[in-house]
């Protein structure tokens, strides 16, 4: 499993690195990385790919869509893979409901299987945090990572 996040100031890195251990927990291998030193490679040889934002104006950051961008290069390999998404914003209503979605939009165009958040009141469409992460928000990356590694470790396994 790869787990890719941005962060400037650290709120949505400490997110990842809670997904992370979330999947570890589950058995399941996790490589944590920034968008910026992931590459294409990377995102292909991964069986499940969580991504993590900040939200900037309502959406991925820069250095997240770059990634994207960038992935129309290995469209149509990464087609059946589990994905998942989280996000740190600094409001409550601020815009992180759009931010998931635009994580989930990619990976929906690349024909990848993504996962919600049914735990977490207020996260729907993947974990949300606002400003640094809190004990719940920390325990519902720690939860979307472990289901989303043992739903990829199922699938992978066939
Ligand atoms: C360029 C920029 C745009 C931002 N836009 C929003 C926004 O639209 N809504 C919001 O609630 N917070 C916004 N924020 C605040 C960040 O989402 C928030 O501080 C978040 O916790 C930062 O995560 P990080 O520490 O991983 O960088 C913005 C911050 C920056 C730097």
């Amino acid at each position: 499993m790869l787990v890719v996040y941005d962060s400037k100031t650290g709120n949505t890195e400490e997110m990842a690195k809670a997904v992370g251990e979330g999947i570890r927990e589950a058995e399941t291998e996790a490589e944590v990385k920034k968008a910026s030193d992931t590459s294409l490679e990377d995102l292909e040889k991964a069986d499940g790919i969580i991504l993590g934002s900040p939200t900037h104006f309502g959406t991925m950051s820069e250095n997240m869509k770059k990634l994207i961008s960038e992935s129309v290069g290995i469209r149509g390999r990464l087609e059946g893979k589990v994905g998942a998404a989280f996000t740190s914003s600094g409001a409550i209503s601020g815009g992180n409901e759009t931010t998931l979605i635009s994580l989930l939009q990619a990976m929906l165009i690349h024909g990848m299987m993504v996962m919600g958040d049914p735990i977490k009141v207020g996260g729907h469409y993947g974990v949300v945090a606002i400003e640094k992460p809190d004990k719940e928000a920390l325990e519902a990356c720690r939860a979307l990572g472990s289901r989303v590694g043992r739903l990829a470790a199922k699938i992978a396994a066939r």
